[in-house]
């Protein structure tokens, strides 16, 4: 087992109605003036947006909305926050929504605390923040972790390129997660958090190490999404599918599902690109590659497909290979009995693209041939466009 340090600082507040105690948790991380950040129009459709501005007028919190996050969200739009922010002179960002609000949430939060600082020198790792706002949530689906996890993606459109920014300053003060929130949800929307769910525990387990008990933990948490993913697109009103799903999007985002080990993220940034590139769901864009990415890495440790079959998936085989070439293709048929596409082709905001396209990608990823990615197999620009060219079927 691999040296660590494990910090999960996120007061989780779980359960129906706990939204009605918003603003006794703005309070007690020390809000006063509270810049209520949201998406597009589903939190005013629902009204949660008004309960919301009820409970803090109720509780004498001054408060300013600031909507607009669209999904893969933008940084233009994270700036026109921090001007909100800085003007209004909020001193707590509260998140409405999924991840796309609650990351510009966090963007606001370190551009207004570092107001000298054009915030994408964060997120392209040129010099690191000191200091954020305190940031809260109100969680509307589950699927990135964003509500306890340290990091934050945001998308420049005058470079077209998407990235995060890992922190701790980006750890959420507080996460309100109450499951009912997510009945409204769109079935396709449930699909890509389920999706994104199991991604953020795969990209920790296909990793170099063998840890007994964070892989065990990772195994339940996936076979306890896959169960719940079936029930939820079947019916989004179902209170304990929902709450799995509301509970594993957590735990498989905040370290936990990754201790002593080496995480490999591989699949993340490819999907990074695609999204970057297309703007397809975040869930949608690891579904279109991942197939294709485990076929080209199985060989390295077979093994662990191998234990990923027989645990996760229930399957036997003697044949090694066979086996690990099963669970592959078991968790490629998930994604699509559940509506993921599994190719680019199968991927209505991507499609077959022309080779030039796909090398470019590929020279994107390796962010124009800088870096490697992986850990459990490290990725270069040929191999990178390999998995893209298998996928772009
Ligand atoms: O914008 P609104 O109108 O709210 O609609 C949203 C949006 O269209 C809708 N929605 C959310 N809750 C709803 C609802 N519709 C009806 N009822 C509800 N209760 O769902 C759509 C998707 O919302 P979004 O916030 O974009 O979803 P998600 O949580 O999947 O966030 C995706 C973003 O998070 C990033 C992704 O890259 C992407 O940009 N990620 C953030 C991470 C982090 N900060 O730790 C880690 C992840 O790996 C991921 O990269
Ligand atoms: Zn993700």
């Amino acid at each position: 087992m691999q040296a660590f340090t494990y910090l999960s600082p996120t007061e989780v507040v779980f359960g129906k109605d706990t939204q009605c105690r918003t603003a006794d948790y703005v309070s007690k991380y020390g809000g006063h003036r509270v810049l209520v950040v949201y998406g597009g129009s589903s939190v005013q459709k629902s009204g949660l947006l008004e309960q919301v501005c009820r409970l803090l007028d109720a509780a004498g919190l001054p408060y300013q909305t600031f909507g607009g996050a669209k999904p893969n969200p933008t940084l233009n739009h994270a700036q026109d926050g921090i001007r909100a922010a800085i003007e209004f002179q909020a001193d707590f960002i509260l998140a409405v929504g999924g991840g796309s609000a609650i990351d510009t949430a966090k963007a606001i939060a370190i551009g207004t605390a570092n107001p000298a600082v054009d915030i994408w020198e964060y997120w392209s790792g040129q010099s690191v923040p000191a200091a954020a706002l305190p940031v809260g949530v109100i969680l509307t689906i589950s699927a990135a972790g964003s509500e306890t996890s340290n990091s934050a993606v945001l998308t420049n459109l005058a470079t077209g390129s998407k990235r995060g920014l890992s922190s701790d300053l980006n750890r959420p003060k507080f996460a309100i997660m109450n499951p009912e929130l997510t009945y409204t949800l769109p079935v396709y929307q449930v699909a890509c958090g389920v999706t994104d769910i199991m991604m953020h525990t795969l990209d920790r387990y296909f990793n170099p190490l063998d840890n007994e008990l964070t892989d065990a933990i990772a195994e339940a948490l996936l076979r306890t999404v896959i169960a719940s993913g079936r029930v939820a697109i079947g019916d989004t009103h179902d209170y304990d599918a929902m709450s799995e799903l509301m509970w594993a999007g957590s735990l498989s985002h905040n370290g936990l599902t990754g201790l002593g080990g080496q995480p490999d993220f591989a699949v993340h940034q490819l999907g990074h690109e695609l999204s970057a590139m297309f703007d397809t769901a975040h869930g949608a864009s690891l579904a279109t590659v991942w197939g294709s990415w485990a076929r080209y890495v199985c060989k390295t440790r077979t093994a662990r497909f191998t234990r990923y079959a027989k645990n996760v998936w229930g399957l036997e085989n003697a044949d090694e290979t066979a086996l690990a070439l099963a669970g592959i293709r078991a968790t490629e048929e998930y994604f699509r009995s559940i509506g993921m596409p599994t190719s680019f082709g199968e991927n209505n905001d991507v499609g077959v693209q022309p080779d030039e396209v796909v090398l470019d990608l590929a020279y994107r990823c390796s962010f124009q041939r800088t870096r490697t990615i992986g850990s459990f197999q490290r990725l270069d620009e040929k191999d990178i466009a390999q998995i893209y060219k298998n996928a772009n079927h």
